[in-house]
């Protein structure tokens, strides 16, 4: 992403809630205990297509562990700045989790439908461990109860965009996470 386009998205944000080395030491911070708590195991690290690639790249290369990668992609049905709670897979792994320790990394846990849906269709593959990391929690949206057992931060319930999130696709390469200004999105 060049300096110019992430300049102009910068000034679509309204307010940085979380700088660069803001989340580079929480991500290095989860990593360590990553690290520790599968040290030995065989760990998957499956990632949630698309929002979380960003995290999970840079997760993977703070781990100090041996793990493997993947991804899996799930789409919820219908537009607009809220999913929808109806979820369909649109890209499977490739490896097999059966006996491995898995650790589903997301960007964000909203309302929890996205994660729900996806622990359940993982638990039916007889993994070793399911584990959460989500790098950003909105708990005041939560409609189904979700283990988070690795959280970067928890946000407002607030538009936010950057580091993997998007509005529209765009925004996702911006280092920094922040609340986009309404007027962007329409709702001003
Ligand atoms: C976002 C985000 C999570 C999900 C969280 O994905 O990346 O996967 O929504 O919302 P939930 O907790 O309410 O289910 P999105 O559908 O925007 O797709 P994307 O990852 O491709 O941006």
């Amino acid at each position: 992403m060049s300096t110019s386009t992430q300049d102009a998205e910068r000034q679509d944000l309204e307010s940085v809630l979380f700088t660069e080395e803001q989340i580079q030491a929480r991500v290095r911070a989860i990593a360590e205990q990553v690290s520790r708590d599968f040290a030995g195991k065989d760990l998957v690290v499956v990632g949630i297509l698309r929002g979380a690639f960003v995290f999970v790249a840079d997760l993977m290369r703070a781990i100090t562990i041996p793990a493997t990668v993947d991804f899996i992609a799930i789409e919820s049905y219908g537009a607009g700045t809220r999913s929808s709670g109806v979820v369909r897979l649109t890209k499977d792994m490739k490896e097999t989790i059966e006996g491995k320790h898995v650790l589903v990394v997301e960007d964000i846990v909203d309302s929890g439908r996205t994660l729900h849906y996806l622990l359940q269709l993982m638990e039916a593959r007889n993994p070793a461990s399911i584990a959460v990391c989500a790098l950003l929690q909105k708990p005041s949206r939560h409609e189904v109860i979700v283990p988070v057992h690795y959280r970067g931060f928890s946000v407002p319930d607030e538009f936010v965009v950057g580091y993997g999130l998007d509005y529209d696709q765009r925004y996702r390469g911006l280092p920094c996470i922040g609340v986009l200004k309404p007027e962007i999105y329409g709702a001003a």
